[in-house]
């Protein structure tokens, strides 16, 4: 049975631009706050228009249960997200969530995390759930961008006690090249476990080495999502084992070798 999902029209609490083309918006949203979990989403749409007439999906970047708010961070890509960047705090928008599957627990106690572009999100807020765990995890995050100015989330990230190593395409920082050839060295004992989001072509990258090396792997998958319930089918991904499934509801979250790359 779905859980409970919560519709409403949520106030704007804050929205910062952390970086070229990304921002921050800071939600007043109680009842998803309470209840999210890291990888999990929610959908977003201006009120008032029907231009553009589809919402966005977004990965929860933090939740926060006694503020009573959740954070999202965009990067402004194309007409919805152009016009999200125009509101202000103190306006609403359309926010129901939390939808979708998390992130399961660690075998283990040392944790990789794999975030390409606008794939951060979802690992801040798993490194930041993690560092309240009562076990203390080691958790190394690489982090891969097209330019230094696009790295996003480092801060909260070594803020929740992970060791950040970062790659850029351009060299301007880091590693020069994808972030994925940072990971082998990471997994040669096999005793890690894998969390990744990013682009389709990282994410089945990460998946070869993982899979090469037998290292438990979860990817959270991103999908053009038109109603984030289930129901257009615009979201589906092939499936190893024959068919497809819905990233919205049976994702985003996959184990790794579930997926057809
Ligand atoms: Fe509609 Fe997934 S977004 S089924």
């Amino acid at each position: 049975m779905r859980d409970h999902i919560d519709i409403f029209a949520a106030e704007i609490l804050d929205h910062q631009e952390v970086a070229p083309e990304h921002f921050v918006m800071t939600l007043d949203a109680p009842s998803i706050a309470e209840r999210s979990r890291p990888g999990q989403f929610v959908m977003v749409r201006s009120l008032g228009t029907w231009d553009p007439l589809l919402p966005r999906a977004f990965s929860i970047y933090h939740a926060d249960a006694e503020a009573g708010c959740i954070q999202i961070m965009y990067r402004e890509v194309g007409r919805g997200t152009q016009r999200l960047r125009l509101h202000e705090p103190g306006q609403r928008v359309h926010l129901w969530g939390p939808l979708g599957t998390h992130f399961p627990l660690p075998e283990g106690e040392r944790v990789v995390l794999v975030g390409g572009g606008v794939g951060v999100p979802p690992l801040v807020y798993w490194a930041t759930y993690m560092a309240q765990l009562t076990v203390p995890m080691d958790v190394i995050a690489l982090i891969g961008a097209a330019k230094q100015e696009f790295l996003v989330g480092l801060e909260h990230l070594r803020r929740a006690r992970a060791e950040v190593r970062v790659a850029t395409d351009d060299g301007s920082a880091g590693h020069h090249g994808y972030v994925t050839e940072l990971l082998p060295e990471l997994l040669e004992d096999g005793r890690a476990s894998v969390y990744a989001c990013g682009p389709m072509g990282m994410l089945a990258a990460v998946s070869r080495i993982a899979e090469a090396r037998e290292v438990p792997t979860w990817l959270a998958l991103e999908a053009p999502m038109a109603c984030g319930m289930g129901a257009c089918l615009g979201c589906t991904v092939p499936l190893r084992a024959g068919g497809f499934a819905r990233v919205c509801t049976e994702g985003p979250v996959f184990p790794a070798a579930s997926i057809a790359w």
